[in-house]
């Protein structure tokens, strides 16, 4: 069964308007996801930056990129393979760190979001996401990789794009958890 889209793009509409914390003030654009919301992975980042609030699009920046690329490597295209959105739907300001209240404020939407596109597999990309959606003391340097079963889904943590950029040293390490879920996605057939 593919994903209701009405009820998607209702959630989709709901969206631009939100202004359940202070960031609609300063966004200019809601970043919903992009990607097929038929697929059986979900990817979830923190929050837009500077790109993504300028275009709309999840991570299509410099690191988003480099994401996207390294996905492509193990044979996972954005429109085919995977859906991806960020915890945050708007930009904080200068990228600072996510608030409490502002995660807080979006977390019905991103559980909203994982309801209706029923993934198998989540994987957390990078700190933040992995802390809220994994467990509050995940450890990236230590736990990278590993799957973790919770409520009836697969999750998985990696390394944020933007931190493989500031030491290209995870990016072999980010690599190989790509590649551990590629061979997950290939034993249970979910392509
Ligand atoms: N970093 C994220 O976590 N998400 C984006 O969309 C872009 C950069």
């Amino acid at each position: 069964m593919g994903i209701n889209l009405e009820e998607f793009n209702k959630l989709r509409d709901e969206l631009q308007i939100c202004n359940a914390c202070e960031l609609f003030m300063t966004r200019k654009n809601v970043v919903f996801g992009d990607g097929n919301p038929n697929a059986k992975i979900l990817l979830i980042g923190e929050a837009p930056g500077e790109c993504e609030d300028n275009t709309g699009l999840p991570f299509v920046g410099r690191g988003g990129k480099l994401l996207t690329e390294m996905l492509k490597e193990i044979g996972l295209k954005r429109e085919e393979d995977y859906y991806i959105i960020n915890m945050l739907k708007c930009r904080p300001p200068q990228n600072r760190d996510p608030r409490p209240n502002e995660m807080k404020a979006c977390s019905k939407y991103l559980q909203r979001q994982i309801e209706l596109i029923d993934p198998e597999i989540i994987v957390c990309v990078g700190r933040i996401a992995a802390m809220q959606l994994i467990k509050p003391d995940f450890k990236v340097t230590k736990e990278h990789g590993e799957f973790f079963e919770k409520d009836g889904r697969i999750y998985m943590g990696t390394f944020h794009p933007a931190a493989i950029l500031r030491n290209m040293m995870q990016k072999p390490f980010a690599m190989e958890d790509l590649k551990k879920l590629k061979e997950y996605i290939d034993i249970h057939k979910y392509k």
